[in-house]
């Protein structure tokens, strides 16, 4: 779960302006309608919806039947002020919730890695289960252990990501990746710089623990601008980025 009340409204505040975000979504959005063209009927689930930007970019593209859950209730009370369709539900046994449901696109963006990996295990069985044949799951996570810093402290996590620690989780679980990429290949070395710096303030009990904030804050619009166009520039020149503080996959059931 996030630190408190404070991290849930800076995502609700930031959500629809900040690059980062920005640029995922559209990834997501990209993603689906490789899948389902102009199908615009499909059932979609975002699992861990934090306070529902995703879901409000996707009704925004005319999807309508999408279904959210968190289990903070702050992130619930902010997904309801955008009227969305969000129950307050544990990832970790929410098949026993939706018990005859299933869902043509599943997404899951950066909620497991506050997770051992066992209980991962069984969140993605959950996945498969609740997959439509034809469906797809949509994942992204935060990668490489380099890149930790304050906003993992601040977001409560446990671990970051490579491809091949998830292809050991996924291990068993007919479920299979179909794209991945991570990124920001270009961003990383400024990413990098700026946790490799706050991993020496750790290490030198440099930072107040108590009062530690995640990096979700939106900058100048220069600032902000040129990040989200210098992604999207990425994307056209790098169909698979090899390095990246984020992780972005697709599954379908194998
Ligand atoms: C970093 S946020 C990501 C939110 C959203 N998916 C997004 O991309 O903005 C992690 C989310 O996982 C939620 N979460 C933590 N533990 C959970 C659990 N056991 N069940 C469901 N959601 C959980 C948190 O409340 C938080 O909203």
């Amino acid at each position: 779960m996030l630190i408190n009340y404070n991290e849930y409204k800076a995502m609700y505040d930031a959500e629809e302006k900040l690059w980062w975000y920005r640029v995922l979504h559209e990834k997501v959005l990209g993603e689906i309608k490789k899948k389902f063209k102009d199908n615009r009927q499909i059932k979609i689930l975002d699992a861990g919806c934090g306070t529902g930007g995703l879901m409000s970019f996707l009704i925004k593209n005319g999807y309508q039947d999408i279904q959210g859950f968190d289990f903070s209730a702050d992130a619930v009370s902010f997904c309801l002020e955008r009227n969305l369709n969000v129950q307050r539900i544990d990832i970790t046994n929410f098949e026993e919730i939706f018990v005859d449901k299933t869902f043509d696109v599943i997404i899951n963006n950066d909620v497991v890695y506050q997770f051992e990996n066992q209980i991962i295990k069984k969140i993605f069985t959950t996945f498969q289960n609740k997959l439509k044949y034809e469906g797809i799951l949509i994942s992204n996570n935060n990668a490489f252990q380099i890149f930790y810093g304050t906003h993992d402290i601040a977001v409560g996590g446990k671990q970051r990501f490579t491809l091949s620690k998830f292809k050991i989780i996924l291990d068993n679980i007919p479920l299979k990746i179909v794209h991945h990429t991570y990124w920001s290949l270009i961003l990383s070395p400024l990413i990098l710089a700026v946790r490799l710096i706050q991993q020496l303030q750790l290490k030198l009990n440099l930072i107040d623990l108590k009062n530690i904030k995640s990096d979700v804050n939106v900058p100048t619009d220069f600032v902000n601008n040129m990040f989200y166009q210098i992604v999207k520039l990425e994307e056209k020149l790098i169909k698979r980025g090899f390095f990246g503080s984020s992780l972005f996959m697709v599954l379908k059931r194998n």
